[in-house]
């Protein structure tokens, strides 16, 4: 039943946005794509697609898997082991068994290689999933992310380690690199900026992190998928034209270390439904 009111929304919505398409002024087809999604959000109601996300990783959490056959239930997201709720409004933050600043998605897959014993390699090869196959990543995140509803943002941000990471992303966020000199300030270090109907939060601010940073995780209707936050900075370091980096690289989680930390006390609402 679920299912088919969302594919309703989806024609409904798409019908909206051709027909934004069809008038001229950016302006106005700004303002009528997002009067879209704001339909599209109703139509909706609470419901978004990423509960299926939700649904598939909380089985999958609990289902014993991997060389061990075990359960990710034995994880420990920084909580201690097995505790899920709440668990990612505190991270990204630094893992004394694994010696390093962590975010979500890189603490969820240390457990798949730690408690599960799947290999790095098998690990790394599908992060990135697609909107007819999800990745198991993205379940699993849309999971463990999802506990953390009605929760403060409040990475711990006291360790050196987790002090060094906040300062390499906020160095990194400046850094400007590649064919056209860009960095990640060029297009999020002023307001009101916006690239063709996108709004690009001023990510220098701590209130424009907040907002960013609670709509991650996020449902994309134009990918019709849900998106983490390693691939939403993986497809910035794309748009910012550098080579996209490795899967939860250093640099990746330091800069969502810094936007963590610059969006400390904004509450996080569960996975957004994006553009
Ligand atoms: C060439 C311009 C450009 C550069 C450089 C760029 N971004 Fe983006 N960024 C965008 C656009 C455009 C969007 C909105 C995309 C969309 O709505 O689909 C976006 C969205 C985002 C968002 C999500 C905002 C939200 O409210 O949902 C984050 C977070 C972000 N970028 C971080 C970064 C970081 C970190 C860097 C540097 C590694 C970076 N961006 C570099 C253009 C850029």
């Amino acid at each position: 039943m679920k299912k088919r009111i969302m594919a309703a929304a989806l024609v409904s919505l798409c019908g909206v946005l051709g027909l934004s398409f069809a008038t001229p002024s950016l302006a106005q087809k700004k303002d009528e794509t997002i009067a879209g999604i704001e339909k599209y959000r109703e139509m909706l109601g609470d419901d978004n697609p990423a509960e299926l996300y939700e649904m598939r990783g909380e089985a999958a959490w609990k289902k014993p898997a991997g060389p061990n056959n075990v359960s990710l239930e034995k994880c420990d997201l920084g909580l201690g082991a097995g505790i899920v709720k709440g668990a990612y409004a505190q991270t990204p933050r630094y893992f004394e068994d694994a010696g390093r600043v962590m975010d979500i998605e890189s603490r969820i897959a240390w457990c798949m290689m730690t408690v599960q014993g799947i290999s790095e390699a098998d690990m790394r090869k599908r992060p990135f999933g697609s909107a007819d196959k999800p990745s198991l990543m993205e379940d699993l995140v849309t999971y463990v992310v999802t506990a953390s509803k009605g929760f403060k943002i409040a990475p711990p941000n006291t360790h050196p380690q987790e002090k060094a990471a906040f300062e390499l992303g906020q160095s990194i966020f400046h850094v400007r690199a590649g064919p056209y000199d860009f960095s990640c300030a060029t297009c999020h270090g002023q307001d009101g900026k916006r690239i063709r109907l996108q709004e690009l939060p001023n990510l220098t601010k701590a209130a424009d992190n907040q907002r960013a940073y609670i709509g991650w995780p996020a449902y994309r209707v134009s990918t019709s998928q849900v998106h983490s936050m390693q691939w939403r900075i993986n497809d910035c370091f794309r748009q910012q034209r550098l080579p996209e980096p490795k899967y939860m690289s250093e640099s990746v989680n330091a800069l969502i270390t810094y936007m963590a930390v610059m969006a400390t006390g904004a509450e996080y609402k569960g996975p957004a439904l994006k553009r």
